[in-house]
């Protein structure tokens, strides 16, 4: 059997998607698949059929609806055991990205590796509301960048605009400037590692950002345990750790916002369930206006959007 290519735009950049012909010699596609995915659901995985096709048809470089056409085509001993591999440590609960080290956000690829959290249907909601409300050739700053899935979507949704893209992780920065070249709007972000806002001050002599967005860390210490493994043992602490009420980023964030701020300047905050109240007050003892909360799909008060008052 050889093993057709996809024409895909992602090969490049993802470098394990790269040619593969195979021998014939293997099981078929069919019956690899029934046996992964009975694998799958005996290690409680809730989707067992979909993740045991996304990850042959990984190890193959092929598309998922291309198994479907070669159901009875034989799959070669070397791929059957790097598919067994993956089956093993997917089995352990290591989340799905990690494994084919990619996830889609704004139906844009992103390179993911346990160095940064894998990014969320939810954070959208921050990408929408921004778009709400910068215009022109803003500055924006985006705190605990991650995979840069906020600042790279910015950045390509709003040609005008720069971004300042900052965590504290270095290993984050490394996977969200390579993720900003293959968007190809690295010319447009500036890479900073810094404590929040904290590498700002020396930097800018006046208060010059227009747009204060981030997703930080905003679990609870105690219920990152509570959580299921493929978060709570393999997405990176620095990125889920909130402090004793999950609040101790976005406090910190509102204050040493207005450090950077133009007066007029907008902050667009991911929040967790049941927080609203307490970030609705810190806001307002800090000088902002309180303009939108937005709820996600589940109903939950998911994104909060404050004026700091001119
Ligand atoms: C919840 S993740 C969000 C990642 C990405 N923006 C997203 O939406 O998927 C939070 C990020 O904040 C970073 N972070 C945690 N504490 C920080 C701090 N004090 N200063 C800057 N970044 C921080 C983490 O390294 C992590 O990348």
């Amino acid at each position: 059997m050889e093993v057709k290519i996809e024409d895909d735009k992602d090969m490049e950049y993802f470098p394990m998607r790269a040619d593969r012909k195979g021998k014939v010699g293997g099981r078929p596609i069919q019956a690899i698949l029934q046996e992964a995915t009975g694998q799958l659901g005996l290690a409680g995985i809730e989707n067992p059929r979909l993740e045991a096709e996304v990850l042959l048809a990984h190890v193959l470089k092929v598309s998922r609806i291309e198994l479907f056409t070669r159901w009875d085509e034989e799959v070669p001993e070397s791929v059957s055991r790097e598919f067994q591999a993956l089956l093993a440590r997917r089995a352990r609960r290591e989340p799905l990205a990690y494994l084919i080290g990619a996830r889609e956000f704004w139906s844009l690829n992103f390179l993911v590796n346990r160095d940064v959290l894998i990014p969320r249907p939810e954070t959208e909601f921050v990408i929408e509301a921004a778009l709400r409300y910068v215009q022109g050739a803003a500055r924006i700053i985006d705190v605990g960048t991650g995979s840069g899935n906020i600042a790279i979507c910015l950045a390509k949704e709003l040609p005008k605009v720069h971004i300042y893209a900052v965590d504290i992780s270095w290993a984050a920065l490394v996977v969200a400037r390579q993720n900003a070249a293959y968007h190809r709007v690295a010319s447009r972000i500036t890479f900073l590692q810094s404590d929040l806002v904290s590498a700002f001050a020396p930097r800018f002599s006046s208060k010059l950002i227009d747009c204060l967005v981030s997703n930080p860390p905003y679990i609870s210490s105690a219920e990152i345990a509570t959580l299921a493994p493929e978060i709570s043992v393999f997405e990176p602490r620095l990125a889920l750790d909130g402090g004793s009420d999950g609040l101790d980023c976005l406090r910190r964030l509102i204050g040493e916002g207005k450090g950077v701020l133009k007066a007029g300047g907008r902050v667009i905050l991911e929040m967790g369930c049941g927080q609203r109240e307490a970030l609705v007050r810190e806001f307002q003892d800090q000088g902002y206006e309180v303009e939108e909360i937005v709820a996600d799909y589940a109903g939950i008060d998911r994104v909060i959007v404050a004026r700091l008052d001119s």
